[in-house]
């Protein structure tokens, strides 16, 4: 007898997002044998998954999805029933440096994904689902007005949001052309526990709590629609099991931010927590050199998946930060062992000339 209803494979799982999709299968479908396949990048980090070593129906393979003879033995060996694909180079400012390795793992290492599922399902598609996760920049930007839905032309402007776009078109393509049973998701910006400190707020907040200068890129009008991490991975859950293959839904927090309002939140926030009196870490702001192609705003309609799901964000922006905030100054030793040796050359190289 099968010890499991089904084997799914997620890739990405020692990334942030990932972490957070995995915990909440391996925990809600012991029915599930789920299998974590991550190449460690900088990204990924076991730490951010420690929790879930020694239960029964959890398995990590390190391994890289731009190797394509090394998937073709892994899909052999586990006969998968569906993937969750997360693995992804993610930050826009290393696209900048070195676009290069963005079409390596967001392209090549898709499609390598797409042959071997295609591959080994045999063109036997019944019950099988490849999910992409993919991002609300390949819509590209937003005036101030208006909103991303599934049917907005991709426009992407950054080497990262070029290479998740053609990464979808060629998700789409196999759908379209091999019948594979494919989904896509579009999901505005994220935030929570285990984000490696390049983005956004957990670089501000490691910033602040070091009474670091905090680099505000151009004038800061820039508008970012924000979702907690959790609300994400449950939107996942219920795509991964309701979605209609062929599909594609955008996912979004319904919360819009210009980049200094959340600035400056974060920094009161920070001040209270850490006890330092009201507006202290606001001086620390500098409005630096801007990012070349930096889209003005992205904001997602995510009316569809709440209108045939019912999905909707659960948890509130400010307390979302808090969480957040609290879990960074909880788990120093983490944010200690991730910005030592290569991140402190990444953020002189990447913040020098600003
Ligand atoms: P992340 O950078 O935190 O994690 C990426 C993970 O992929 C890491 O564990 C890394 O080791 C692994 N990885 C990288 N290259 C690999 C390779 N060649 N082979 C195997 N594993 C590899 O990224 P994240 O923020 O968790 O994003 C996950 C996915 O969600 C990405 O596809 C990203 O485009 C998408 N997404 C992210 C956001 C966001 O706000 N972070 C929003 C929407 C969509
Ligand atoms: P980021 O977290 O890199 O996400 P993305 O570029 O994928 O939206 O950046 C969020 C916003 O914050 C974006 O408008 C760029 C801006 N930003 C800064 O102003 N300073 C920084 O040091 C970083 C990393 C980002």
């Amino acid at each position: 007898m099968k010890k499991f209803d089904k084997t799914i494979l997620v890739t990405g799982g020692a990334g942030f997002i990932g972490s957070h999709v995995l915990r909440l299968f391996v925990n809600k479908y012991p029915q599930y044998q789920i299998v974590n396949l991550d190449a460690l990048t900088y990204a990924g980090n076991l730490e951010n998954i420690k929790d879930l070593e020694g239960k029964d129906n959890y398995v990590f393979e390190k391994g890289d999805i731009r190797d394509k003879n090394f998937l073709k033995n892994f899909f052999e060996k586990y006969n998968f029933d569906g993937v969750i694909h997360l693995a992804a180079e993610s930050h826009v400012d290393r696209s900048i440096e070195n676009p290069l390795a963005f079409v390596e793992t967001n392209v090549i290492g898709t499609v390598n994904l797409l042959n071997a599922a295609k591959e080994a399902w045999k063109d036997n598609f019944k019950d099988k689902l490849f999910y992409h996760i993919s991002t609300d920049e390949v819509y590209g930007s937003l005036g101030k007005t208006g909103l991303f839905t599934e049917e907005t032309p991709y426009d992407p402007h950054s080497p990262y949001s070029a290479s998740k776009a053609a990464s979808d078109h060629f998700v789409r393509s196999y759908h379209d052309t091999y019948g594979l049973p494919a989904l896509i998701s579009n999901c505005s910006n994220n935030y929570g526990p285990n984000q490696f400190p390049e983005k956004l707020i957990p670089l501000f907040v490691h910033n602040i709590k070091n009474n670091k200068e905090l680099p505000v890129y151009g004038d800061g009008q820039y508008t970012r629609d924000w979702l907690y991490v959790i609300d994400h991975a449950r939107a996942i859950d219920m795509l991964f099991h309701q979605g209609k293959p062929g599909d594609t839904y955008n996912i979004g927090g319904f919360n819009e931010f210009t980049n200094i309002d959340l600035v400056h939140l974060l920094c009161d926030l920070m001040d209270k927590k850490l006890g330092r009196e009201e507006g202290s870490s606001r001086k620390l702001i500098r409005f630096v050199k801007d990012r070349p192609g930096h889209d003005k705003r992205y904001a997602i309609d995510a009316s569809k998946i709440n209108r045939e799901l019912g999905w909707k964000p659960s948890v509130d922006f400010e307390e979302g930060l808090s969480r957040t905030i609290d879990w960074y100054l909880e788990n120093e030793e983490w944010l200690n062992r991730v910005t030592s040796g290569e991140y402190q050359k990444y953020y002189e190289q990447m913040y020098k000339d600003r």
